[in-house]
């Protein structure tokens, strides 16, 4: 393993566990909520303006909270209930992002270029690695270098300063491709520049598209969206609006691989078949019947579950996020599955826990291989991080016995309520505190 080693520290989360008792087939309808993703950087955005923003369909996250911390910390008036966040920058003047909440969460980072583009000067801590491999942040300092900022990383922050930011153009790609934040930031850095910005390979993931469309509602001018190029006019000043952000394509993938892996039949309301392609090929491929309904998209499996191999790509390719929950499926097929990370290639936590409930998995470089076998048995299995707690979630669900999951504040990052989904599906789960 590298230098990202299984981190023991909650952040100060309270340490509780789920128990999951396997083998009951999943029934009925799950509503999946905002996306966590889209609502990262669209709450950062909101530091571009002086005025109000009403952003509704915010799913009350551990993350989502972690940033409406971070804006307060700023000065800015950042309140939620029920879904809605109503934020007034309220003539904030901090441009801190402090390490302490930094630390807790890797996308704070995504705050740099609002506040570059506003106060002409941030101060981010750096976001520093994680669990699922090294995240260098190489893309965020290129592309706003390109803009005319002045970036320097002393005593473990990125200090940057602005005076005057002016469009230029940049390739925004690295070893492992586009980068979803990277783009994010230099998009919104972008929007108050003086003149015309080029992003090429832009990352195209919906929730950057989100960001766009909530940057165009505020007055941005933004062409190009949905594709690798952009193309962003700088304008003198933006508006605060009223937005309703996407549905969490990673919560509806998850409740569809759910569904798969248990011979379940479930629809899963208000998911977004335009931004799930990729997921959907490859559980037809399995041989899931999935049907789009006016509601969001159904899912049924019934018999064997065939392998499939699966590449881990940037938007429209499979996206990494789906990668954990995807081995949990392939644990239980007839045959042999390669899967293959192409965007964080030490991503494989999950491994060694799914082995403890007898899966049989070797991992390749990159690529880990998935030997299915004819069933799960339940053991005490720790979460390493977000998604890879979703896809213990998953093997619990078919194991034989009561699986109990550790560490599961991972968990609570993205996915809300997950238990009381789960529960009204037909599974047992209860949560406990740890021991
Ligand atoms: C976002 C998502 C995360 C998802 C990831 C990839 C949010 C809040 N998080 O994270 O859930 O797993 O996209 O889809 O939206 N890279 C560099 N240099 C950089 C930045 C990234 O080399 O400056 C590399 C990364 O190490 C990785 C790849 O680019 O290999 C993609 O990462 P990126 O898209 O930046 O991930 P995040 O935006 O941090």
């Amino acid at each position: 393993m590298s230098q990202c080693q299984l981190t023991k520290f909650s952040g100060g989360y309270p340490l509780d566990k789920f128990i999951i008792e396997g083998g009951v087939r999943l029934k009925g309808v799950v509503e999946i909520s905002g996306a966590k993703n889209a609502a990262l950087p669209i709450l950062a955005a909101t530091l571009l303006t002086d005025e109000k923003s009403v952003i509704k369909n915010v799913p009350p996250l551990r993350d989502v909270y972690t940033m409406l911390r971070i804006l307060r910390n700023m000065g800015v008036r950042a309140d939620m209930e029920d879904g809605v966040c109503v934020v007034h920058p309220n003539g904030y003047n901090n441009y801190i992002a402090p390490y302490k909440l930094v630390s807790t969460m890797r996308a704070s980072v995504c705050v740099l270029g609002p506040l570059l583009a506003k106060l002409k000067h941030a101060e981010v801590s750096m976001p520093g690695g994680c669990v699922i491999g090294p995240r260098p942040i190489d893309l965020h300092i290129k592309g706003l270098k390109a803009l005319g900022a002045d970036l320097k990383v002393e005593h473990g922050y990125i200090i940057a300063d602005a005076k005057n930011l002016t469009g230029g153009r940049v390739y925004l790609g690295g070893k492992f491709g586009s980068s979803v934040l990277a783009t994010a930031n230099v998009m919104m850095a972008a929007t108050l520049a003086r003149g015309k910005t080029v992003i090429e390979n832009a990352a195209c993931e919906p929730e950057v598209c989100d960001l766009a469309d909530f940057l165009v509602k505020m007055g941005a001018k933004i062409k190009g969206q949905r594709t690798p190029i952009l193309e962003i006019e700088g304008v003198k000043s933006l508006h605060g609006v009223e937005y309703s952000i996407i549905n969490d394509r990673i919560e509806a993938g998850t409740f569809m691989v759910a569904s798969a892996i248990t011979g379940g039949d479930v629809l899963i309301k208000g998911a977004n078949i335009e931004h799930l392609g990729a997921v959907i090929d490859k559980l037809k491929d399995v041989g899931v019947k999935i049907t789009s309904t006016k509601d969001g998209i159904r899912v049924v499996k019934t018999g064997f579950i065939k392998p499939v191999d699966v590449t881990t790509l940037s938007y429209p390719g499979f996206p990494t996020d789906m990668q954990a929950q995807m081995m949990a499926l392939m644990c239980i097929t007839k045959g042999i599955s390669v899967i293959t990370e192409k965007i964080y290639p030490e991503r494989f936590m999950h491994i060694s826990e799914l082995a403890r409930m007898g899966a049989h998995i070797i991992l390749e470089g990159s690529s880990a291989i998935v030997k299915g076998v004819s069933k799960l048995s339940a053991a005490p299995v720790m979460a390493s991080d977000l998604r890879a707690s979703a896809g213990l979630v998953l093997a619990a669900l078919v194991a034989k016995g009561k699986t109990e999951i550790s560490r599961i504040y991972h968990l609570d990052r993205g996915y809300h309520n997950i238990e009381e989904k789960l529960e009204k599906l037909g599974v047992k789960i209860k949560r406990e505190k740890e021991d």
